[in-house]
């Protein structure tokens, strides 16, 4: 074998080596192996005085690179194992990690709509407390205790007397309190109700509540606000029917149903088989409430209005469980 190939050898036996040395030690003995005195490096120049006048010059600055590389080598695989030479330790050779991009939940996304079109007809977005008093929960919207309309809405009751909220209706006599008349006001949040779970009832959801006062307000301001609101969300007509409901806080009451988009009004889990989905509470302003909240009933009237949010969005999109809402299923949550 020519020098030559001995040397090209001696570099890739010296590859695979220095490929597998973990620690300082390991180095400075490929060292001494390699370019030491009686090392490879010198066994092999032995056969330099072999060589003719020509050749040793060629072999020798052959041999010089290759030693110069191998000290290179060693310098690098050195401050790679103590830390210094951090950069080295990235593998520019490996795919990337694919960056997971965050997005706004269902029902953030038709909050977000639906105080646009509150905002374009000039209310106000206000947010409140999800622990209350019974006060603004139950008793200034003219439920007196032991009135039997708090059986329909169980909760929980804390500690310090306080509610979780089962509607966002106890925002009504804060704003009047705060704002007084007139007032366009409307209040997204998060509700709570004890009750059993099933496709379209959680303990834990969402509305959004509207309310203005003003001179003269009638049922007609209040179903013309309310037929803004479904067609500027939905973006298509839909049928919508409005039957008598009772709250204690309105007078008279209503309450609106919307066409069951899921099932195009046949009959499925979401609509209770009943072709209708029940999305609205609304009506006037009760004349006890305005009176709670220092308003002087004789002068102003108003309408309140107070939506499932999780309902319109299922209404929405055709989602056939509200339990998906709150399930943390990136494959449901990726759709929106
Ligand atoms: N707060 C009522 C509910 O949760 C809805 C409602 C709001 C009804 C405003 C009338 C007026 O069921």
């Amino acid at each position: 074998m020519s020098l030559e190939e001995q040397l090209k050898q001696l570099r890739n036996k010296f590859l695979h080596e220095i490929g597998r040395a973990k620690n300082i030690q390991a180095l400075s003995d490929l060292e001494i192996k390699f370019l030491g005195r009686k090392g490879e490096m010198s066994r092999i120049l032995k056969g330099l005085k072999n060589l003719s006048g020509e050749e040793k010059p060629k072999i020798g600055a052959l041999a010089n690179e290759l030693k110069n590389q191998i000290v290179n080598d060693l310098n690098k695989a050195s401050q790679v194992i103590k830390g210094e030479a951090k950069e080295e330790l990235i593998d520019l050779t490996l795919p990337g990690k694919k960056v997971m991009y965050g997005r706004l939940h269902p029902i953030t996304l038709v909050k977000n709509e639906l105080a646009d079109i509150f905002t374009s007809m000039s209310f106000m977005v206000l947010d409140g407390p999800e622990a209350e008093s019974d006060f603004y929960n139950f008793e200034s919207l003219n439920i007196p205790p032991y009135h039997p309309a708090r059986d329909m809405q169980d909760t929980f009751y804390l500690k310090d007397g306080n509610v979780l909220r089962t509607q966002t209706s106890n925002m009504q006599v804060r704003a009047m309190q705060k704002y007084g008349p007139p007032l366009r006001a409307v209040f997204p949040g998060r509700v709570f109700r004890n009750e059993a779970t099933d496709a379209s009832h959680e303990t834990n959801f969402f509305q959004f509540e509207g309310l203005m006062i003003d001179k003269d307000i009638n049922i007609g301001n209040l179903v013309a606000t309310m037929q803004e609101l479904i067609s500027g969300v939905l973006k298509k007509q839909v049928e919508v029917r409005l039957r008598p409901g009772y709250f204690p806080f309105v007078e008279p009451g209503f309450e609106m149903d919307v066409e069951c988009l899921n099932c195009g009004g046949k009959g499925c889990p979401v609509c209770k088989h009943s072709g209708w989905v029940e999305i609205f509470g609304c009506g006037l302003v009760h004349p006890n409430v305005l009176k709670y909240g220092g308003i002087d009933p004789k002068k102003w009237s108003g309408f309140a209005f107070g939506l499932g949010l999780n309902r319109l969005v299922m209404v929405k999109y055709g989602i056939n469980d509200i339990r998906l809402f709150m399930s943390g299923d990136l494959r449901f949550l990726k759709q929106f």
